[in-house]
Parts: structure tokens; C-alpha cells; sequence
């Protein structure tokens, strides 16, 4: 029996999220020759070149039409644009969306296709640390979510959701998410500076105190209300700054922050 062809992947769009993926794609054994991306900047292609041995093309052809699934990977103020020279050639292939705030529907109406997957990755996955959240249309068969799966698996961890209006709240927890963590980094830090430590002192102490807390919280089956209590003993130090962050209303004032990020998100898929 003839082994079939290997399923090609075409990328519209080459910059970092695109290279995210395509890395993770070369690094878990895909052959480079079937990765196609269309990419109008030649320094970045020449980037792409030069990182993983793919010969971009500055332009949709007829090539695009060999693709089983086409990743739509520019901004999403730019995807109307993308999309008109790649539609005579896609209508065919699975379609896979992580351009921010852009609906299936959108996706769908452009490509000609009703079998999309919208994903909001994170900014991790740059370094395989990402999470993405996951959504497939009704017309997207087992066969296609697994092919979706293998492709973010190398960027981090992925969870699929039930509802494309989850992947709004999924933009305001972990698509927006590396931000408030800097948030904070940059807060504990200013704070390092004025108690007299070094910034870059600061930013050691800093970073390792979220990492080895956040590897703490993967592996301990406690939640974290609990963990924080084991290290805030009353009227210690950590009972102090809890303290001191309750009576600010920290707490509520980020719940609340998530909430406009998720509104903002709703609204940009509306636009
Ligand atoms: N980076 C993240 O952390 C992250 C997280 C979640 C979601 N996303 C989503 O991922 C998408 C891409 O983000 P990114 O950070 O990878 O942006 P990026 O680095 O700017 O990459 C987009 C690429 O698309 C190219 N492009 C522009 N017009 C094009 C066209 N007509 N046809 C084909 N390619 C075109 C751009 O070239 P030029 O530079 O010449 O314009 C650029 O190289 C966005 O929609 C964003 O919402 C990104």
C-alpha cells in the first residue's frame, strides 16, 4: 500500500508567534519542506531562513492549495488584507486562527471554510512555557483537533473549551496574563530599589520567588489560599504585606482588571 503524502502546513504570517509554532513544529520531527509560509517582509524571511532552513514566499500562489491546514498568523488588523490573495487556494484545509479577538465566524467567512480552530496562545510560547486555549467549530472532526494539538504541544500546554465566548475570558486570564505577571515583577522590584537592594538584585530575587512558587503550586495538590497560609504566620512579616494589600484592595481591584480584559476582548470580537 502507498503511504500517504505528508500533511502540508502553510502559515500566513512569519513573525513570532508563527516562529513559535514552526519551531515547536521542526523540533518534535516535522520535515521542514512541508512548512509553507507566506511572509511579505524579506527580513524576515530571511529570519525564517535562516532559523529553520524554510524558504518562505512573499506572496499566496497556487502552492497553498498542497496545505491540510493553513495557520492564520498576522495581526488581526491586517487579516482582511492577508486573507483576499489566499482565498482562491484554501477553502479546502483545516483553518487555525491565533490572531487575537478575530471570531470563527470571521475566519470562516473569509477562508471559505467552516472547519476553524481559534487558539489564544501566550507569550511563553515563545520559549515552549506558553498555554493556549482552544476552540473548534462543529465541523472540525476528531482527526483535525488531534493535528491541532500536535501542533501546540511544542509551545506549552493547551486546553480546549467548550464555548467560543470562553476564549474571551481565556484572553483576559492567560493571553494577557505574562503582562500582570511583569506587573508585579516590576512593582517588586521598585520596591527591592528603595529598600536599598540593586535592581538587578531585585529582579533575581523577584523571578526566582514566582518560578519556584508557581513550580511550588503545580506540584502541591493544595490550593492556593492554603499555600499562602502555610507561609503567613499572624503578625509576621507575610501576614504584614497581606495585610497591607487587603486593606488597598488589591485583590479586588485584579479581579476586577480581569474582568475589563475580558470585556475589552468581547468587544474586539465584535469590531
Ligand atoms: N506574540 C504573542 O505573544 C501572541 C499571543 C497571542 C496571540 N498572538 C496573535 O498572533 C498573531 C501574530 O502575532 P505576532 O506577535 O507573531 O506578530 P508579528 O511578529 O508582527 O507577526 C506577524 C507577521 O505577519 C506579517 N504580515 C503582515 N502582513 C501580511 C500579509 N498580508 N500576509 C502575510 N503576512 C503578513 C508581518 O510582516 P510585517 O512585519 O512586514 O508586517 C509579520 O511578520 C496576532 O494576531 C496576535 O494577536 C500573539
Amino acid at each position: 500500500m502507498d503511504t500517504p503524502p505528508p500533511r502540508r502546513i502553510a502559515f500566513i504570517g512569519g513573525g513570532n508567534m508563527a516562529s513559535a509554532l514552526i519551531g515547536g513544529l521542526l523540533r518534535a520531527g516535522r520535515d521542514p519542506a512541508v512548512i509553507t509560509v507566506v511572509e511579505p517582509s524579506e527580513a524576515q524571511r530571511d529570519k525564517l531562513a535562516q532559523a529553520f532552513c524554510i524558504q518562505a514566499q512573499p506572496d499566496a500562489d497556487a502552492r497553498l492549495a498542497d496545505a491540510a491546514t493553513v495557520v492564520w498568523a498576522v495581526k488581526p488588523q491586517l487579516f482582511a488584507e492577508a486573507a483576499a490573495p489566499c482565498v482562491p487556494f484554501v477553502g479546502a484545509a483545516l483553518q487555525v486562527s491565533v490572531m487575537a479577538g478575530v471570531r470563527c465566524a470571521a475566519v470562516a467567512r473569509a477562508s471559505g471554510s467552516a472547519r476553524v480552530v481559534r487558539a489564544m496562545p501566550n507569550m511563553p510560547a515563545l520559549i515552549g512555557q506558553g498555554i493556549a486555549g482552544l476552540f473548534a467549530t462543529a465541523e472540525v472532526e476528531d482527526a483535525a483537533r488531534t493535528e491541532v494539538d500536535a501542533l501546540f504541544a511544542p509551545t506549552g500546554a493547551s486546553l480546549w473549551l467548550p464555548c467560543e465566548a470562553d476564549l474571551d475570558a481565556v484572553t483576559a486570564l492567560s493571553g494577557s496574563g505574562p503582562a500582570y505577571v511583569y506587573y508585579f515583577l516590576e512593582a517588586m522590584m521598585q520596591a527591592a530599589v528603595e529598600m536599598g537592594l540593586t535592581e538587578a538584585q531585585g529582579r533575581l530575587l523577584a523571578q526566582h520567588t514566582f518560578a519556584g512558587a508557581t513550580a511550588l503550586a503545580q506540584q502541591s495538590p493544595l490550593p492556593p489560599h492554603e499555600l499562602r497560609a502555610q507561609v503567613t504566620s499572624r503578625g509576621g512579616t507575610t501576614f504584614a504585606a497581606i495585610s497591607s494589600l487587603d486593606d488597598s484592595g488589591v485583590k479586588a481591584a485584579f479581579v476586577k482588571a480581569l474582568h475589563a480584559a475580558r470585556q475589552r476582548a468581547a468587544e474586539l470580537g465584535r469590531a
